[in-house]
């Protein structure tokens, strides 16, 4: 990617838990990466199956370090699969309104210090539409809903779209339809819900690729790997890619100034 461009930072988010945040923050993370691209994954899902578990990778620091002023940003970043670079998540985040405005300015700083080496931050959000949800969202470049093709996860997943279209005026929403039968059964559902949302949201989501359900997937997950690396032949892998595909085809979303820091900013009000 031409770095001429500031990083690409993408939020995965559901409304719904379950829906596959953590699958497709990974998956496409490590499909970025082996297309070549620099790539951090930011856990700031604070749940217990976690992106560090799902890689296989120790992480003995967190951000809540960093958070604390105890340790530097890039000492606390764990290299993962492909070469994806990881920030642990912590669930001690709450530290974070202890922080004097020093200590918030040098994390801050430590994230923009990264941004000449990554091109795609991809963030794994939790689930739910709490505020803080919707500020790591806001604070994206670009927004993936993942959504399953269940009356619970579709309506979860609309109620996120309207919260951050209506309430935060947010565009560059995506639909990542996931676990469903194929392409069609997707884009039927990306149709559906677009529909939903241009007639009561007066808002249009895009759509780029759908996730096929594959029990591979959590074959992957038990040996602690992105089903890229565990199964490169299966139909969930190939479905990584080809939405890494998409993604990459994609015009980088450029703001004025330092949209990194303002994700850094945002995230330190999170508190
Ligand atoms: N495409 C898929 N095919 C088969 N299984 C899948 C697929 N995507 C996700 N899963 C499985 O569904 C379960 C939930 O996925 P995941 O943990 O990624 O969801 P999540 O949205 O991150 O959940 P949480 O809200 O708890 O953080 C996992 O067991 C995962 O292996
Ligand atoms: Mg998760």
């Amino acid at each position: 990617m031409d770095k001429s461009y500031p990083t690409q930072v993408i939020g995965i988010a559901s409304g719904k838990g379950g829906a596959g945040k953590t699958t497709v923050s990974i998956n496409l993370a490590v499909s970025l990466a082996m297309r070549g691209n620099k790539v951090m994954l930011l856990d700031a899902d604070l749940g217990l199956a976690n992106a560090q578990i799902a890689l296989g990778v120790h992480a003995p620091l967190n951000i809540s370090h960093v958070l604390r002023g105890e340790q530097r940003l890039q000492d606390i970043i764990v290299q993962a699969s492909s070469g994806v670079r990881l920030v642990p998540g912590a669930s001690g985040v709450r530290d974070m309104a202890s922080l004097d405005t020093s200590q918030i300015a040098g994390v801050i700083q430590a994230f923009d210090t990264l941004q000449d080496s990554v091109d795609y931050l991809v963030v794994d959000v939790a689930a739910g539409i709490a505020p803080a949800v919707v500020e790591f969202m806001a604070a994206c470049q670009r927004r993936f809903v993942v959504v399953c093709d269940q009356p619970s996860s579709i309506a979860d997943a609309y109620g996120l779209i309207k919260v951050m279209a209506t309430e935060e005026d947010l565009d560059e929403i995506y639909l990542v339809p996931n676990m469903v039968s194929g392409q069609q059964e997707g884009r039927h559902l990306y149709r559906r819900m677009n529909d939903v949302c241009n007639r009561f949201l007066g808002v249009s989501v895009h759509h780029l690729h759908s996730i096929e359900a594959d029990e591979l997937v959590l074959q992957a997950l038990r040996k602690y790997q992105s089903v890229l690396e565990f199964a490169p032949g299966s139909a969930a892998a190939r479905d990584f890619r080809l939405l890494a595909d998409a993604i990459m085809q994609l015009p980088p979303v450029t703001q004025a100034s330092g949209r990194q820091q303002f994700f850094m900013e945002r995230m330190l009000r999170l508190t």
